[in-house]
């Protein structure tokens, strides 16, 4: 395993730290990235529309994947995440619509949405930097526990500990759907270099059971122990999970 560990003081350190790791990313022909949702990242998409406006960062080149989709939710819906990243960061920057991919939660069959997701991975692939939050349980992307490791994208069924946490974006937990596509974990190990992203108490159990224990299906974040470039990057609480591989304790003890 390759770990880097970073420990950010601040939100702001650690979405400008994400921000930067993105755009040096962004370097170079047909650079491919592959992007999350959920709270974690909303500071780093705020950063690159920064970098955007103030730096001239350029997305013209790129071409971006997200990670899932729920199925059910429109791309026009406030919850679905083609939503989301419209409008935390597509429509603020320079990219070409037509080279941002979401799985369409609209589709009539989630199990052909998920080959066909597949097949455009498989066709402008590889990632060459992928971003990844992590779940309470262990998940990325929506990779629940119990997902092996060489499963590609696939439609699944969401835990309820996931519908929970989720539920702070919608009505009630009712309408937070039950079923989502998204790219497997083969899809994410197969990316040149890979950024996990943690803020909170909430990630520590997950980030220790991750990256200090040994690889379990049982938590599917732990599957990066075994790829060659992983970046951690934490605040001090979501640090404390660490703590067995920093040199020095997250509060410097
Ligand atoms: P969060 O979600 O950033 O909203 O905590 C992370 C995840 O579930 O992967």
């Amino acid at each position: 395993m390759s770990l880097a560990i970073w420990v950010c003081e601040s939100d702001y350190d650690f979405d400008r730290v994400a921000a930067e790791w993105v755009a040096a990313h962004l370097e170079g022909p047909d650079p491919v990235l592959g992007l999350p949702t959920g709270g974690t990242p909303e500071g780093l998409y705020r950063e690159l529309v920064r970098m955007h406006r103030e730096e001239g960062l350029s997305f013209r080149s790129a071409r971006t994947f997200n990670l899932d989709e729920y199925v059910g939710l429109a791309a026009d819906h406030a919850q679905s995440y083609a939503h989301y990243m419209r409008e935390r960061l597509f429509r603020h920057v320079d990219i070409d619509p037509s080279r941002t991919h979401i799985p369409n939660g609209l589709c009539e069959d989630p199990d052909e949405e998920a080959r066909r997701y597949d097949a455009l991975l498989r066709e402008h692939g590889p990632i060459r930097a992928q971003v990844l939050g992590i779940g309470s349980n262990g998940h990325i992307g929506f990779n629940e526990p119990g997902t092996a490791f060489k499963t590609r994208t696939h439609t699944v069924q969401l835990t309820e500990e996931t519908r929970e946490a989720n539920a702070r974006f919608f009505e009630s937990i009712d309408e937070v759907p039950r079923l989502a596509v998204t790219m497997g974990i083969a899809n994410i190990l197969e990316s040149e270099a890979i950024l996990l992203m943690a803020k909170g108490s909430s990630k520590q159990e997950a980030l220790k059971r991750a990256f200090t224990d040994p690889p379990s299906i049982d938590v599917p974040a732990s599957a990066l122990q075994t790829h060659a470039d992983v970046t951690v990057l934490v605040d001090r609480e979501a640090a404390v999970g660490l703590a067995a591989l920093l040199s020095q304790g997250p509060d410097g003890s």
